[in-house]
């Protein structure tokens, strides 16, 4: 594709920025030819970069729109993407270990985590409406309806940093219909990661869970103690991580499990959740890596007229 812009602001072809508001890297060279003169601009924006050539026989020669406008020409030559942020998903039974990947992911590769559970918490926490209904469904093992818990991450992905760093999803979609919302608003993952784990293992995990207020960073008392006394005494458990209600949300998992799946097979990868923190992660890290291999292959350079 070839564009023609005009400067009217830009009389010579002088490797200048354009924009002020772009930050601006240029660089110039003049061809042999001696009616092909050409300076070389680039502008970079947060996702994208783009080429402008000057064209100096389009300047002695310039087509009847751009003697009405009195200025030389800038073609865009080229326009790279830099590749778009991230948009993951990560699913499983409840304490197959969602949670703890995500640290990693994040640390990683700075993307924002939303988790549906820790945003229900914090509603709860707050002592808000939402939260006060949610709990009730939250105890039972239930999920809470899509009235609150839809907009609630729809609100959270619209947010600048999610836009800008990518997200990943924790434990939503968990119903046919929350999918269908997501994909309304727009928001299609590149990646629906499913953590496996077996059912004896959940349980284990959930008893034995324990998180740090003061962190974030979740344990496990047998997997993954906490490294001082002092955060040992400040260590915190879920009122849903008992084994009684650990079956009743493994049930409603079983339940809505089949239907979001269905949704996403096409981009789903099943992770063998039972292995250790640390090899669960390396093998969504190098799924990541490899994701990100492509992405950046296939954002290319578009070369749209070459010099
Ligand atoms: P939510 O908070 O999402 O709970 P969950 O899905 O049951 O998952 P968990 O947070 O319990 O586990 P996890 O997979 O994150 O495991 P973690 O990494 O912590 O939801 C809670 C409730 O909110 C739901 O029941 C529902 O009511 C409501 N809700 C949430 N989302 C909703 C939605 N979309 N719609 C409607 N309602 C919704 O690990 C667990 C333990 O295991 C930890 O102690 C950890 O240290 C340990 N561990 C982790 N990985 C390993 C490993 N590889 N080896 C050994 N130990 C490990």
């Amino acid at each position: 594709m070839a564009c023609i812009v005009n400067f009217s602001a830009i009389t010579q072809p002088k490797p200048q920025p354009c924009f002020a508001s772009l930050p601006a890297s240029t660089s110039s060279h003049r061809s042999n030819s001696p009616k092909l003169q050409t300076s070389h601009l680039s502008f970079a924006s947060n996702n994208s970069r783009i080429s402008l050539r000057y064209d100096r026989t389009l300047a002695v020669s310039p087509p009847r729109e751009t003697l009405l406008s009195k200025a030389p020409n800038f073609m865009i030559v080229a326009a790279a993407n830099k590749p778009e942020p991230l948009k993951i998903m990560i699913s499983g039974a409840p304490a197959s270990g969602k949670g703890t990947q995500c640290e990693l992911i994040t640390q990683k590769y700075g993307l924002v985590h939303v988790a549906a559970g820790d945003l229900l918490r914090a509603e709860v926490a707050a002592g808000s409406e939402n939260g006060r209904r949610a709990k009730q469904f939250m105890e039972k093992g239930q999920l809470v309806p899509d009235e609150i818990v839809v907009m609630m991450v729809k609100e959270r992905l619209l947010r600048p940093d999610a836009h800008k760093n990518g997200w990943l999803l924790d434990g939503y979609p968990r119903s046919s219909s929350q999918a269908i919302a997501l994909k309304e608003f727009g928001f299609e993952p590149d990646l629906f990661i499913l953590l496996d784990v077996a059912e004896d293992t959940l349980v284990e995990r959930v008893v034995g869970r324990r998180l740090d207020p003061v962190t974030g960073k979740i344990y496990h008392l047998k997997y993954s103690p906490p490294e001082t006394e002092e955060i040992a005494a400040r260590l915190t458990q879920r009122f849903d991580d008992t084994e009684e209600k650990v079956k009743l949300r493994l049930r409603t998992h079983h339940q809505n499990v089949e239907a979001v799946l269905s949704m996403y097979k096409d981009i789903t990868v099943k992770v063998n959740g039972n292995l250790s923190k640390n090899d669960v992660f390396a093998k969504i890290d190098n799924v990541l890596d490899e994701l990100l291999e492509q992405r950046k292959a296939g954002s290319g350079y578009l070369e749209a007229n070459k010099a």
